[in-house]
């Protein structure tokens, strides 16, 4: 089986094509910093243009480095949403062309299932497990009991944790996208306890996420040091400070998830982590250890495929027509698709959680 990947729902371009036993032939991948860096973030109308300028010449060189032709595909998978609807039609439209011309298997994907069954992909992981979603879209906590099969135990009631990396990364000068700058300025912290920030919601008894007040607190403390470009040893103390904030919530929610979870299904033994926060190395090691600790496993997609690229839209389609399904070439992308749309709201949720 060769199925063919397509990832459009933010700032990379992606195309690739996976086989039935999770082989990666070819996964070419274009992101779209340069463009964005000039806004500070993410222009929906900049992106659709840039995925639509991109996206023949990435999905020729997918199947071009698979050696295959698109008639020896089984099947085509895009993501169908959630994200930004210019993109996601960008890449509906590309991947619906090629299976009606091929006479092949559509499969309109759910970026956020395709995060979470990449670990199937990497490391074979079984049925149950509890995944932490951690992106810059989306902030949760669900059992995964199989393809199609979520339960969200807890979510964002505010922003995602990337979005506040993201907006503390801009309060600190560092610029887009700010995990990986939020990152890089912490390795260089000579005094990461010099600043308190807070961690929301940590200790309480629903496993749910809040973040805005962090980023509120990183705010103020910009707000008291002096004025005028910061000094770098300020920002790399102050990134330290974000990083462990941020890790002590994540560890602390999922903590508590592990228990709800662990309660209601005594053999979930395994933590995974999905999405672009995943590739950071401290919150890595910190679930790591939290699983451990436990006697759980946790797995991690290598950094690469944590965050958004066409492998694990690919490997969600393999995994869908594994199972026998496929959609009509009239399905019409999503702009919001939750993984489990019968979650009851969290208490004090947003409109966006
Ligand atoms: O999954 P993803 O690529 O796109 C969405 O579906 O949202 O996640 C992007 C998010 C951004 O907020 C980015 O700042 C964050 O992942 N991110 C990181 C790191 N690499 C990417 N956050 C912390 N540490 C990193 N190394
Ligand atoms: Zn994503």
């Amino acid at each position: 089986m060769h199925v063919l990947g397509i990832e459009t729902s933010c700032d990379e371009t992606a195309a690739a094509v996976v086989d039935g036993d999770g082989r990666v032939l070819s996964a070419p991948l274009t992101d779209q910093v340069a463009e964005h860096a000039p806004y500070g973030g993410v222009v929906p109308e900049v992106a659709a243009r840039a995925h639509l300028a991109r996206l023949g010449g990435l999905v020729g060189r997918a199947l071009d480095e698979a050696g295959l032709t698109p008639d020896r595909l089984d099947g085509v998978a895009a993501t169908a949403g959630p994200g930004l609807i210019g993109g996601v039609m960008v890449g509906s439209m590309m991947a619906k062309g090629i299976a009606a011309a091929a006479g092949i298997a559509y499969l309109a994907v759910n970026h956020l299932e395709g995060h979470a069954l990449t670990v199937r992909l990497t490391d074979g992981v079984d049925f149950p497990y509890l995944l932490l979603l951690i992106s810059g879209g989306h902030c949760q906590l669900l059992v995964v009991d199989g393809v199609g099969r979520y339960r969200r135990l807890a979510t964002t009631i505010d922003d995602a944790v990337g979005e506040a990396l993201d907006k503390s990364a801009r309060l600190l000068g560092l610029g887009y996208p700010g995990g990986p700058a939020i990152e890089r300025a912490a390795a260089a912290a000579r005094d990461p306890g010099r600043f308190a920030l807070p961690r929301p919601m940590v200790g309480r008894s629903e496993p749910h996420f809040s973040f805005s007040g962090l980023k509120a607190a990183v705010r103020r403390a910009v707000a008291g040091l002096p004025p005028g470009p910061m000094d770098p040893s300020d920002q790399a103390d102050l990134a330290a400070a974000v990083q462990v904030a941020v890790a002590d919530c994540l560890v602390d929610r999922t903590a508590r998830a592990m228990s709800a979870a662990a309660a209601a299904q005594p053999q979930i033994r395994c933590l995974v982590a999905a999405g672009g926060v995943a590739a950071n190395r401290m919150i890595r090691d910190r679930l790591d250890g939290l699983a451990g600790a436990r006697g759980w496993t946790c797995t991690v997609p290598p950094p690469a495929l944590c965050g958004d690229n066409a492998v694990m839209i690919a490997w969600a389609g393999v995994e869908r027509l594994r199972l026998g399904q496929a959609d009509p070439l009239d399905f019409a992308p999503r702009p919001r698709w939750p993984l489990d749309p019968d979650a009851p709201p969290a208490t004090g949720a947003g409109v966006k959680a």
